[in-house]
């Protein structure tokens, strides 16, 4: 069983009314009568805008977290339709955001938005969640490392605060698909991500790094055994309490 505080990350992407506040109720329930919990993992669920703000403040000091699922990259106020920047979350008690998800970057959000994100981010003292991944062409030409390599170097500074980043590995190939990395692939690309962003940053700590695409409850069992793994990004099986009760319920196990 891997050490640390563990992240239960529910991106919950295009989907939730008002009335999906009872999903989070039902795992709110759990985690709080889950005795043997003990600060041993946390539970972040990121709705879509329309609900953060509705959410956040009916979760209050209630243990479950809330996280947007992406912040523009200009800050403050300012003539952009349909946006919202970092210091407006921040400004609605939020304190984390997902950025570079495979399907926004799929979108034409390109590396040099990504940096000024994380950065005015920080700078609203957010906690990121830094999406990074390979395709299937990529991994098939076995280009994965370098791959993440860039998409670290390109985005990510020296003068950072690691603490208040939480890398996640999200393959492309896997997101949707219910194909996920083998436990032994999986692990040696934690170990090589971890080496990479403590030498090249010069953090002295081990960064977090969790997993995402096609987490479940039929193939959590086969994560436990990495230690290097500080939690999962859970997109599909996020919608259902049911099912995202019981991934953390196996994981226990
Ligand atoms: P998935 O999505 O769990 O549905 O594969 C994960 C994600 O995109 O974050």
């Amino acid at each position: 069983m891997a050490n640390g505080t563990k992240y239960f990350i529910g991106n919950w992407k295009m989907f939730g009314i008002p009335s999906s506040f009872k999903i989070i109720e039902r795992i709110q329930s759990y985690f709080i009568a889950d005795k043997r919990n003990n600060n041993k993992y946390k539970i972040i669920i990121a709705p879509p805008f329309n609900l953060i703000q509705d959410f956040s403040k009916r979760l209050k000091k209630r243990g479950i977290l809330i996280s947007t699922q992406n912040c523009f990259h200009k800050d403050n106020f300012g003539a952009y339709t349909g946006n919202i920047s970092p210091f407006m979350i921040k400004k609605m008690g939020i304190n984390y955001t997902i950025i570079g998800h495979s399907e926004n970057r799929a979108l034409g959000e390109n590396e040099k938005k990504l940096e000024e994100k994380v950065y005015n981010a920080l700078r609203n003292k957010l906690n990121i969640i830094f999406c990074i991944g390979e395709n299937m062409i990529e991994k098939k030409n076995n280009r994965t490392m370098v791959v993440l390599k860039s998409q670290i170097s390109r985005v990510l500074k020296k003068k950072y605060n690691f603490k208040k980043i939480l890398i996640a590995y999200e393959p492309i190939w896997s997101i949707g698909s219910g194909k996920v990395p083998s436990d032994t692939e999986l692990k040696k690309i934690l170990i090589f991500l971890k080496k990479f962003v403590k030498k090249k940053f010069g953090v002295r700590y081990n960064p977090r790094i969790i997993y995402g695409g096609s987490v479940d409850k039929k193939n959590i069992n086969n994560f436990k055994s990495i230690d290097e793994l500080d939690g999962f990004l859970i997109g599909g099986a996020s919608k259902s309490s049911k099912n995202f009760i019981d991934i953390i319920r196996k994981f226990y196990k």
